[in-house]
């Protein structure tokens, strides 16, 4: 996903701009550039590069701009064209006047490119970002906000995008269609950006820009308008979280902090939705009795969200007895999904702004389907497409692997399910007390866990030459495996598979030998016994058994190489508690391996493209 920030102001905009920048570099980048307006010439200057955010900087050192403050950078995750410094942003008109930064997807650059070049435009890049410039410059009359205006008329697709031009020094224009981009309101100074974090530490008051409107910065005020031109009083908002919430606070990476911060993230969620026995889902927007007549749910998510969604659909039917059918968003929406009038379709996202997850969101109210959606980000996409929405509040994830927002999501779906199953009377006053006894645990439970990481972290580099993994669970820790396995793949680039336990005859057994590693989750449960037999048979064709078990299980230790305990918890709960070890299983493995774990190769924080 890319990164914008804009700054228009009174200070030197290139080291605001670059700093500012770097708060952005999860989002996952291969090339950035920045655009300045120098004060006394009024000349545009730009500098771009492939690489990360400290070359462009080597080359503002060796070139430094003269005086500027106002500028647009950006960090590009290549879609159309591949990752150079020519592709990089920002892109420019063919007067070279005008200067375009975009995160997003001009779904008919084609069209008006060909266009563009009937008339005469030459275009430097592969992009379709610089279509928007070409398009502005086409479009202008001496009135900068008019041709942007225009421009944007004639665009299909998501984007978010930050112009200025050399003959308005004076302004920065802003507009959004589904692609996120924040206003952040400063003392004689104004900034654009794609996230809250990227100027938190210069101002707390945001405006999130809603899809279908402009904006225009000058140092000392901003206007907002539709892009039809109506003038607009947007909301601003005063953003709580801590600057040191996007630092690493002392971990080696973001990942391994954010893995440490979940018990302080459950502890929130559930101190403010869980009062005695009693669930609060604000947010949730709907009454009690509409949410009694739901007849059947659909949750559409994608990644670590799935398997949230997967674990959400045992826990939602056993507790509340309302069937779950849980989709991969990208296959909803092109299913043709049989949505009745008592359909809920819950969305879970962390960004709130993962292409297919929206679409299918927005497929899902065109036919008629009630939404509520689990989010991370405040003020996303997602959260405003959403009928409701139940916001997880775990603070800014960092790490391109999910794990607090896992967990927050696990923890929300649980409390869901408790509501869900109060109105529908399906479990006894004792059983809730109960649950909820060791759900108010669990926090204390992920501390226990983390007395265990230096073991945790040697059985993961007593492992880590092993070629591939395959990660095995049953019933409610089937989708833990799958989560398991895709913690691991995705920061290592070790081939993983999760399995359901049950499937091994059907086929990955032929897998099973000295070479490879099985990560067998078998906590306590009613089917812990078959868990056993599935480990006795990977034994016996010499496969090498990792098990994740409950504490005080000696017996486990037979039929495992290596073992890692949790401490005991309601069956229904253990999914929450076996996400730890597994988080830290793939992180151990992969620092033992140099991998980059924050940023790992080819992926971004948020997918926002299809
Ligand atoms: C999780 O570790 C991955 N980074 C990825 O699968 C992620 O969960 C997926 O892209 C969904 O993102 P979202 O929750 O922001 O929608």
């Amino acid at each position: 996903m890319c990164g914008i920030v804009g700054y228009i102001g009174e200070k030197q905009a290139p080291p605001v701009l670059l700093e500012a920048l770097k708060k952005l570099e999860y989002r996952g980048y291969d090339s950035s550039g920045i655009g300045v307006i120098t004060s006394d010439k009024g000349h545009m200057l730009l500098q771009k590069t492939r690489g990360k955010i400290k070359d462009l900087q080597a080359l503002l050192e060796a070139h430094p701009f003269p005086e500027s403050s106002i500028g647009i950078c950006h960090t590009r995750w290549a879609t159309h064209g591949v990752p150079n410094k020519v592709n990089a942003h920002p892109h420019a008109d063919c007067t070279g006047k005008i200067l375009v930064v975009h995160n997003g997807i001009i779904e008919n650059f084609e069209e008006l490119k060909k266009d563009l070049r009937r008339k005469g435009h030459k275009f430097a890049s592969d992009t379709d970002t610089e279509v928007v410039a070409h398009l502005i410059e086409e479009n202008y009359r001496g009135d900068l906000v008019a041709a942007v205006r225009k421009a944007i008329k004639r665009l299909r697709g998501a984007f978010a995008l930050g112009v200025m031009s050399v003959d308005h020094p004076d302004a920065l224009v802003a507009a959004r269609v589904g692609s996120p981009l924040i206003i952040g309101l400063g003392k004689n100074e104004n900034f654009i950006a794609s996230d809250a974090p990227a100027i938190l530490e210069h101002t707390r008051r945001i405006i999130y820009l809603k899809d279908g409107q402009m904006a225009v910065l000058r140092k000392d005020k901003v206007d907002v308008s539709t892009f039809g031109g109506k003038a607009v009083k947007p909301k601003i908002d005063q953003v709580t979280f801590k600057l040191d919430a996007v630092r690493k606070q002392g971990y080696a990476h973001f990942m391994l902090k954010e893995i440490h911060e979940q018990p302080e993230a459950l502890r929130q969620m559930l101190q403010k939705r869980l009062k005695a026995d009693t669930v609060y889902l604000e947010g949730l927007g709907l009454s009690d009795r509409q949410l009694k007549a739901v007849r059947n749910i659909v949750v559409v998510a994608c990644g670590t969200a799935y398997h949230a969604g997967l674990v959400g659909k045992y826990v939602i039917e056993r507790l509340a007895g309302v069937p779950v059918s849980v989709d991969v968003s990208s296959e909803f929406r092109y299913r043709q999904p049989i949505i009745g009038k008592n359909t809920l379709v819950m969305a879970i996202s962390q960004s709130g702004e993962t292409a297919d997850t929206l679409a299918a969101v927005r497929e899902a109210k065109a036919k008629g389907a009630k939404v509520v959606s689990i989010c991370n980000v405040l003020g996303s996409s997602l959260a405003r497409e959403s009928d409701g929405v139940l916001y997880t509040y775990a603070g800014p994830e960092i790490g391109v692997a999910s794990t607090k927002a896992y967990t927050a999501q696990l923890c929300m779906l649980y409390l869901f399910a408790l509501k869900l199953s109060g109105l529908h009377r399906r479990i006894s006053a004792g059983q809730r007390r109960l649950l909820t006894r060791h759900l108010r645990e669990v926090p204390s439970l992920y501390e226990k866990i983390f007395r265990h990481k230096n073991a945790i972290a040697a059985i993961a580099k007593a492992n880590s030459h092993f070629g591939c993994f395959l990660f095995l669970g049953r019933n409610i820790n089937y989708p833990s495996a799958l989560e398991g396995a895709l913690k691991l793949k995705e920061i290592s680039y070790i081939p993983a598979e999760g399995y359901a336990a049950g499937e091994m005859k059907h086929g990955p057994i032929a897998l099973i030998d000295e070479y490879r590693a099985v990560v067998c989750l078998a906590p306590q449960s009613p089917i812990y016994e078959k868990m056993v037999s599935n480990m006795q048979e990977i034994r016996a064709r010499r496969g090498n058994i990792i098990a994740i078990a409950t504490e005080g299980d000696k017996a486990i230790a037979r039929h495992a190489h290596q073992t890692i305990y949790v401490p005991r918890t309601h069956d229904l709960l253990t999914p929450l508690l076996v996400a730890v070890p597994l988080q830290l299983l793939a992180y151990y493995i992969a620092v033992k391996l140099g991998c980059d774990v924050d940023q790992p190769r080819n992926l971004a924080k948020s997918v926002t493209v299809e």
